[in-house]
C-alpha cells in the first residue's frame, strides 16, 4: 500500500553538504549514493574537467573551467529513509547560489580536510547556518593521510566557528598507522581496513569491544593505550552530546573518517539519521506552518536562467516546505495572488533531469518559470495564503563599476543586467544620484565577474568591460529615509542605492565601517538585507 503522506513526509531528511573545496565533498557524497542504491560505481557523481557533465553542461563556463558553478540537487534512499542532499559549488569562487541553498536545507553536514582544519570558505558558509539556527554535523575527512592532532581539530572548530564540538567517533592514530575509530556511545573499536577506492560497495569493518583482550592486538599495544588515555581525557572534557543544542546549531557532533577509502562513512550515515529529524515547520508571517498539517506549500530559493539557450528557459527552484506536490496542480504564487500549474516539474539529479509525478515537503523541485518567480516568493495552495520569510541578500564582497562598450544597445544591456540580477546571481547598484548612468556590480565570489560577463555576451549580446572597485564591505542602512548627502565621515566610501531603492554604504574595509558610525549618531548600518 503506499504511504500516507504524513509517512512519505516523515522520512524525509534535507541537508546541504558544505566543505572547502577539496575537502572531500564530492567523495563523501558519492560514497553516500553508493549505500543509498542511487549509483553503482564510483566518479559517477562529479566528472572531473572534461567528461559528461549533464546537470550543468548548459554553460560553456563550466566545461570550460571544469568546475561546477552551479549547485544541484541529489536524492537517495537509504534504510527507509528518503535524503535530499543539496550540493553546493566546488571552487573557490562561490556565488550567492551557495548561501542559498543553505536557506532550503534542514541541516548541515560540514566536510573538513584533517589535515588543515578549518579553512576560509567553511567559515563563509557556516556564518549562515549559525544565522539559520540549523544542526551541523562535521565530517573530518581523510583520516587515512596525515592529520593535525584530533584535540587541535576540535578546538580549531570551536574557536574559529564559535561552535562546541561533541565527537561521536574518535580516530586511533592516522596516515599509514591509521588503525580505525573509536565509538563513543557503543564503546566498540571499528578497525580500518582499506578498501579499493573504487566502486565497492561497501567497506568491510572488523567490530570489536574496546574491553575485549583482542582489542589490544588488533590495533597495536601502543596505540592501545594511548587511545584509553585520549578517551578518558575526552570523556572528561568534550561537551555531553545535547540534542537540543544539537537542533539549535550550537554544538555539532563530530565524526572521523575517510570518504575515499569508505571508512566511517555508514555509520556516519546511521548517527545522522537518527540525530535530524524530519522536516520541520517554517516561519510564514510570524507563525508556523506545519509540514504535515497543511496542503501543498514552498518557496523558491534560486532561479537559473537560459539553462537551453535554445528556448530561453528559466528554472525556478522550490523546497516544499509542507504538503504533497502533483504535477499539474493548480496552485498560487502568492507575490501576484496568481493561480497557476506548475509546468514541468523536474528533479535535477547530478547525472539527469527527471520529472516529477509527485513530491513531499523536504523536497526540491525545479518548475519552469514564465518570468514571474524571483527569489524568496511563496506557492501554496489557492486557499492558502502563506508567505515564507524571504531570503536575505548576502553582502558582495567584491565590487566592480560596468562599462558598457556599445551604447547602442543600452537597453538590451540594461535588461540583462536587470535580469541576472533578479536570478539573484549578481547585485547591482546604482551611484547616489546617478541613476543607472553609473552602473555597479557586487558580487559574493569573483568568478560571478566572468559568469556576467560571458552571460551578458552569449545571452544578450552586449560586450562589457568590468573596472574592479576597491571596495570590500558593504552596509545597508537600517532606516531607508536616511540622508545619504548629510553622512559624516564618508569621503572614503561610496554611496549607492540596491534595485530596490535601499541606500547603503561601499566600504574600502572594516575599519572604515566602524569610522562612519562613530561619526553618525544614532546610523544603524546592518549586513544582510531581508527587503
Ligand atoms: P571536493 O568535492 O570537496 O572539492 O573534494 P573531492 O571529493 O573532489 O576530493 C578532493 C581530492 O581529495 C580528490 O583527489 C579525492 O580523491 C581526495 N579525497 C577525498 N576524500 C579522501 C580521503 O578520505 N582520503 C584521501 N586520501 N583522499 C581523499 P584528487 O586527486 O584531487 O582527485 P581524483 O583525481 O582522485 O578525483
Amino acid at each position: 500500500m503506499a504511504n500516507s503522506i504524513e509517512q512519505e513526509i516523515s522520512r524525509r531528511r534535507t541537508f546541504a553538504i558544505i566543505s572547502h573545496p577539496d575537502a572531500g565533498k564530492t567523495t563523501l557524497t558519492e560514497k553516500f549514493l553508493l549505500y543509498g542504491g542511487a549509483i553503482n560505481t564510483a566518479g559517477s557523481v562529479k566528472g572531473k574537467a572534461n567528461s559528461k557533465h549533464a546537470v550543468s553542461d548548459w554553460m560553456e563556463i563550466e566545461k570550460e573551467r571544469g568546475i561546477s558553478v552551479t549547485s544541484s540537487v541529489l536524492q537517495f534512499e537509504y534504510e527507509g529513509k528518503c535524503i535530499n542532499i543539496l550540493d553546493t559549488p566546488g571552487h573557490e569562487d562561490f556565488s550567492e547560489d551557495t548561501y542559498r541553498t543553505l536557506m532550503a536545507a534542514d541541516c548541515a553536514v560540514m566536510v573538513i580536510d584533517a589535515s588543515k582544519g578549518v579553512e576560509p570558505q567553511t567559515i563563509k558558509l557556516f556564518k549562515v547556518c549559525v544565522m539559520r539556527h540549523i544542526p551541523i554535523f562535521t565530517f573530518i575527512n581523510k583520516m587515512d593521510r596525515e592529520a593535525k592532532d584530533s584535540f587541535d581539530l576540535l578546538d580549531d572548530i570551536e574557536k574559529v566557528l564559535g561552535i562546541e564540538t561533541c565527537p561521536i567517533n574518535w580516530p586511533i592514530g592516522c596516515g599509514k598507522e591509521f588503525k580505525g575509530v573509536y565509538e563513543r556511545e557503543s564503546k566498540n573499536i571499528l578497525r580500518f581496513e582499506a578498501v579499493s577506492t573504487g566502486g565497492s560497495k561497501e567497506a568491510k569493518e572488523t567490530i570489536l569491544p574496546a574491553d575485549d583482550p583482542q582489542a589490544k592486538e588488533l590495533i597495536g599495544e601502543d596505540f592501545y593505550d594511548n587511545l584509553m588515555e585520549e578517551i578518558e581525557l575526552l570523556d572528561g572534557a568534550a561537551a555531553e552530546l545535547d540534542m537540543e543544542k544539537v537542533q539549535k546549531g550550537e554544538l555539532s557532533p563530530v565524526f572521523f573518517g575517510s570518504a575515499l577509502t569508505n571508512f566511517g562513512v555508514e555509520p556516519f550515515l546511521e548517527h545522522f539519521l537518527k540525530m535530524t529529524s524530519q522536516p520541520l515547520p517554517r516561519m510564514s508571517k510570524g507563525e508556523e506552518v506545519d509540514p504535515v498539517e497543511n496542503g501543498f506549500s514552498a518557496f523558491v530559493f534560486k532561479i537559473q536562467a537560459n539553462m537551453n539557450k535554445n528556448h530561453r528557459d528559466r528554472i525556478a527552484f522550490m523546497r516544499i516546505c509542507s504538503g504533497k506536490f502533483e504535477a499539474n496542480m493548480e496552485v498560487k504564487h502568492v507575490q501576484t495572488g496568481k493561480k497557476m500549474r506548475l509546468s514541468q516539474p523536474q528533479q535535477i539529479m547530478a547525472q539527469e533531469r527527471k520529472v516529477v509525478e509527485e513530491a513531499y515537503a523536504g523536497d526540491i523541485i525545479g518548475v519552469f518559470d514564465p518570468g514571474i518567480f524571483s527569489i524568496g516568493d511563496t506557492v501554496c495552495l489557492p486557499k492558502d495564503d502563506f508567505e515564507y520569510e524571504g531570503i536575505p541578500t548576502f553582502a558582495p564582497e567584491h565590487f566592480a563599476r560596468v562599462i558598457h562598450l556599445d551604447s547602442m544597445k543600452r537597453k538590451q544591456f540594461v535588461k540583462g543586467i536587470e535580469q541576472i540580477a533578479q536570478e539573484g546571481a549578481i547585485q547591482i547598484f546604482q551611484e547616489h544620484e546617478a541613476g543607472f548612468a553609473e552602473i555597479i556590480v557586487g558580487v559574493v565570489g569573483t568568478l560571478q565577474f566572468d559568469v556576467l560577463k560571458y552571460r551578458l555576451e552569449n545571452e544578450y549580446n552586449c560586450e562589457i568591460r568590468l573596472e574592479p572597485l576597491p571596495y570590500q564591505a558593504i552596509r545597508w542602512i537600517k532606516d531607508r529615509n536616511t540622508d545619504m548627502s548629510k553622512l559624516r565621515g564618508v569621503a572614503e566610501v561610496k554611496k549607492v542605492k540596491d534595485m530596490k531603492g535601499n541606500p547603503l554604504l561601499l566600504f574600502k574595509n572594516e575599519w572604515g565601517i566602524q569610522f562612519v558610525l562613530d561619526r553618525n549618531e544614532g546610523l544603524e548600518l546592518v549586513e544582510f538585507s531581508k527587503e
